[in-house]
């Protein structure tokens, strides 16, 4: 959700202006479709032990484990909480992507990684974009936070805010975590798209794990380029849906006050 730079490997030439292009799926070639059936299969044997229900209640509505899933036919899928997947060359800016959450439209990148990058890739691409986030839109409560998250962008962009707002995008969508019956889940997009951060954050014992407290959340900085030594869990997605009204005034004080730095701790942490 940063503003393109020279580069990244989308075509940007492409996009309307609204950055959005078409998926040409019928074109995709076979070797993309490998790419993705490899990915889909590495994944798919820690998703009973790591993903949250709700995760993979979705993915299975999604059937897309066979090749890189047509972004119009999944669209169908998510008739239910009304989400629609768009085409975009990758990365867009903030401006376009809040406009495009507001409207219960999710960019997903259409290319998709090269063979020698199944571990790590600097740019989300429909690996991460589709596998990572889509699930999540069949839930109710997510989808409608989801486009909520969406709505604040314009206030948090008219009152200096961004940084804050962009913190509980991170924590809470990319890197979530949910306390299931059977123990801790990931359904972040950042963690499920990614072998070793799903071990990472559900099972090793380094990573803070703090109870969610938008406050707290929307202070907290994050890593780019490491496994992230803080994670925050839901009880439900319903909890996220909730905080949506208090967020505006939380995003002011957010502003305001100092950064807590990744893996820090604080008084009133909430350890799980
Ligand atoms: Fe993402």
């Amino acid at each position: 959700m940063n503003a393109p730079t020279p580069h990244l490997r989308g075509d940007y030439a492409a996009a309307a202006a609204d950055f959005t292009l078409p998926q040409h799926h019928a074109l995709i070639p076979e070797a993309d479709h490998q790419t993705w059936r490899a990915l889909m299969r590495r994944q798919a044997a820690l998703l009973p032990r790591h993903a949250a229900q709700a995760y993979r209640d979705g993915l299975a509505k999604l059937r897309c484990e066979d090749g890189v899933p047509d972004l119009g036919q999944a669209s169908e899928a998510l008739r239910g909480t009304g989400w629609r997947l768009v085409g975009v060359p990758g990365l867009i800016p903030e401006e376009a992507f809040f406009a495009h959450l507001a409207a219960r439209r999710f960019p997903v990148t259409v290319w998709i990684r090269r063979p020698e990058e199944l571990d790590y890739l600097e740019e989300p691409d429909i690996f991460h974009d589709f596998a990572g986030h889509v699930p999540l839109l069949t839930n109710p409560a997510f989808a409608d936070f989801l486009q909520a998250y969406g709505r604040l962008g314009a206030f948090a962009t008219g009152h200096g805010a961004l940084k804050p707002l962009a913190r509980l995008y991170w924590h809470m969508v990319e890197f979530g975590l949910i306390a299931e019956e059977g123990g801790l889940r990931a359904y972040g997009a950042g963690i499920l798209s990614s072998r070793t951060e799903t071990i990472h954050s559900t099972t090793d014992a380094t990573p803070l794990r703090l109870r969610f407290d938008p406050a707290r959340v929307l202070r907290s900085d994050y890593r780019i380029d490491d496994l992230q030594p803080t994670y925050f869990v839901i009880r439900d997605y319903a909890e996220l849906f909730h905080v949506v009204d208090a967020l505006p005034d939380l995003l002011l004080r957010a502003r305001d006050a100092q950064p807590i730095p990744p893996g820090a701790r604080e008084p009133g942490d909430q350890l799980i």
